[in-house]
């Protein structure tokens, strides 16, 4: 019987696995959020981050989950009259661009297939045109396991399209994967905090450049919530500019505290162990879904090359080990299966997950 009191250990894409001193951390005694000791709080979190996305432009505290700042994006730091390039591939991606559209802002996408990268080549081509204010990119893509080449992406739009706007979704990428905001010159990067930042849902961290504050000044209707100019204002005086999540704050400088004591070089490097795990595992015992350069060290998207019916695999793990990891993303259900591996999850973590699998099939 299902009692969610007693949940799974989470190998799910997000939300991953919290451990118990940090769920403790967000039973923290509250704060008053126009108080001394919030502002501590706040400055002293906002000092980690900026060391964390390796910038010293902007960093907003979010209470909402990253879809919100798929909407901010758009609603802040493009006008009406302009004109996005969606790139897509994959659910996620596919999802951002019926936000652009849902703003009422014009939006051109380009599909590839999914499993496949969005390449800089592919870019430079549609951008070539002109017509385009900004570029919507995902980092990596939570549903095909794929994480998209955005250093060279960068390279190639510094040198040839420095004027277009790059917005980044790294909701499944960050602090996972190497990302050096100022240098890769992007304008807008964020996070959902339950994927490797290993806190529970409802909470976002994302990075804002000077430039995208520019632009934001000048588009009109820009709403409330999510209005870029407040965030900023309340920054100075290390405030959000409405009530935060407080306990997720907690969270964030406990876990903020031990990403920058471990260097985030270390942190990619463990996550990069972990994927090169995974992959190995996944390649002897059934088969990758995107081609394996692409291949994500966050998560795995397993092709089900055995034909095994996926959700009788995990049924059965859950119910022997109380330990859930993910079926297929929307049409790839049963098709793949995801496997995470960030945040606070270990390589014996892993080990002791695909040993289980490793049962069920035989
Ligand atoms: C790549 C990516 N973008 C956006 C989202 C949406 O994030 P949230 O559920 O925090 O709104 C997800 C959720 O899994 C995701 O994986």
């Amino acid at each position: 019987m299902v009692d969610w009191r007693k949940p799974p250990r989470l190998f799910i894409p997000g939300p991953v696995l919290v451990k118990e001193d940090v769920l403790q951390q967000l039973a923290r005694p509250t704060l008053g959020h126009r108080g001394k000791e919030y502002a501590q709080l706040h400055g002293e979190v906002i000092d980690m981050l900026k060391k964390v996305l390796f910038t010293n432009q902007h960093v907003f505290l979010v209470t909402s989950s990253a879809s919100g700042m798929w909407e901010a994006s758009i609603r802040n730091c493009v006008d009406f009259n302009e004109t996005v390039l969606a790139t897509c591939c994959g659910a996620f991606s596919d999802k951002w661009a019926d936000v652009i559209k849902s703003c009422g802002r014009n939006c051109d996408e380009l599909k590839v297939e999914w499993g496949q990268a969005v390449t800089a080549d592919m870019i430079d081509k549609k951008l070539a045109s002109g017509k385009y204010a900004a570029i919507t990119l995902v980092y990596n893509e939570t549903s095909t396991g794929l994480t998209n080449p955005l250093y060279e992406v960068s390279e190639m739009m510094k040198k040839k399209y420095p004027d277009v706007l790059v917005f980044v979704d790294a909701v499944s990428g960050l602090v996972g994967l190497p990302m050096h905001f100022d240098q890769l010159g992007w304008d807008i990067v964020f996070a959902s905090v339950q994927k490797a930042f290993a806190l529970p849902p409802g909470f976002t961290v994302a990075a804002v450049s000077n430039r995208a504050m520019e632009k934001c000044k000048k588009v009109p209707q820009r709403g409330y919530y999510f209005d870029f100019a407040p965030f900023v204002k309340s920054n100075e005086k290390n405030q959000t500019p409405t009530t935060p999540s407080i306990p997720h704050i907690f969270g964030l400088h406990y876990q903020c505290t031990k990403l920058v004591k471990e260097g985030m070089e270390n942190v990619w490097k463990r996550h990069k162990e972990m994927g090169d795990y995974t992959r190995a595992w996944a390649k002897e015992k059934f088969g990758l879904f995107c081609e394996e350069k692409y291949a994500s060290n966050t998560l795995t998207t397993v092709k089900n090359t055995r034909g095994v019916v996926v959700a009788d695999i995990i049924k059965a793990v859950q119910e022997k080990h109380q330990t859930a990891f993910g079926n297929g993303y929307n049409k790839l259900k049963e098709v793949t299966f995801r496997i995470a591996h960030m945040g606070d999850i270990t390589l014996k973590d892993l080990k002791e997950l695909t040993g289980w699998i490793d049962s069920e099939l035989k």
